[in-house]
């Protein structure tokens, strides 16, 4: 069956409404989060939810739910939907109120959509890796909250479909922030660099997840500021991100990274990566 849930209850997809006053419908005014689930199990939902509440909170918009809350319809909503290897995708809006830029009264309760979807993994694009555009980094300067509008990282992604590649890399003033829909990292001489976790970027779930194993395998990364000539010069890149997982880049704009294939670090990476899904939700392959 193919359920959703909205503002707490079970409803069938084909039956979900949502009010055309709905703020996220109007004004992008909301935040969301997508979880991946494998074996019927979510991986790192505690964080993805915190991170929602988080999301929530610098938009001034208390979520009316807890983090337990949250998890516990979720987990019905998997066994609901018999979901095995897929994702989930939630959002919580400022509610339904006539259009205002100003916020709603404080009585206007947020609205929860959330949707499963079934969703191979990339295998691909990590065993092959992937190419990808430099775009200017024209977002807003709250990249950190992860916001319902995201014009900005439509247009980039655009961009570099357009231009037959999987991402766009994105750059402000010369230095490397983060892809439309994922995080990136550059490995030079064994090290994992990897833009500070600051307004400027999304900090990942999956980016301190690969940053969590470095630091458990003796890997040395740093959390500082690289530029665009550190990203030519650098031996391997990899995307990280809940739906990409551990993506290597192995060409930007036309020219080659390395040896222009998967570099031996990125795939320990993503060794060590399906090691931490298997801690959670069993045996993936
Ligand atoms: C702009 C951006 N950066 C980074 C990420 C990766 O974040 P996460 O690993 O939490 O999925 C995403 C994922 O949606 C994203 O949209």
């Amino acid at each position: 069956m193919d359920y959703v849930i909205v503002n707490g209850e079970y409803i069938k997809r084909s039956e979900a409404k949502v009010d055309i006053e709905d703020r996220g419908y109007q004004f992008g005014d909301g935040v969301y989060e997508v979880i991946r689930v494998y074996n019927g199990k979510m991986f790192t939902a505690s964080e993805h939810l915190e991170r929602l509440i988080e999301s929530g909170k610098k938009i001034g918009m208390e979520i009316p739910y807890t983090v337990s809350e949250l998890k516990q319809l979720l987990v019905e909503l998997i066994t609901k939907n018999q979901l095995v290897l897929g994702t989930l995708y939630m959002q919580v809006t400022r509610g339904t109120s006539p259009r205002n830029h100003a916020f709603p009264a404080a009585d206007v309760r947020p609205n929860l959509v959330v949707y499963s979807k079934e969703v191979g993994r990339p295998i691909e694009n990590m065993q092959q890796g992937v190419k990808v555009i430099l775009n200017e980094d024209i977002r807003w300067l709250l990249c950190d909250i992860k916001s319902l509008n995201l014009l900005g990282n439509l247009m980039a992604k655009q961009k570099a479909v357009e231009a037959g590649c999987f991402e766009a890399i994105q750059h402000r003033d010369g230095i490397v922030t983060e892809g439309s829909l994922s995080n990136i990292s550059i490995i030079k001489d064994g090290k994992v660099i990897t833009h500070p976790a600051d307004n400027l970027i999304l900090n990942g779930i999956t980016r301190q997840k690969v940053l969590g194993i470095c630091r458990n395998n003796d890997i040395p990364f740093a959390e500082t500021t690289f530029t665009l000539e550190d990203l030519k010069n650098a031996d391997e890149i990899f995307l990280s991100g809940t739906t990409v997982e551990v993506t290597p880049i192995i060409e930007i704009e036309g020219k080659k990274v390395g040896a222009g294939t998967v570099g031996p670090l990125t795939k320990k990476l993503q060794i060590l990566f399906e090691g931490e899904i298997e801690k959670e939700c069993g045996k993936i392959r």
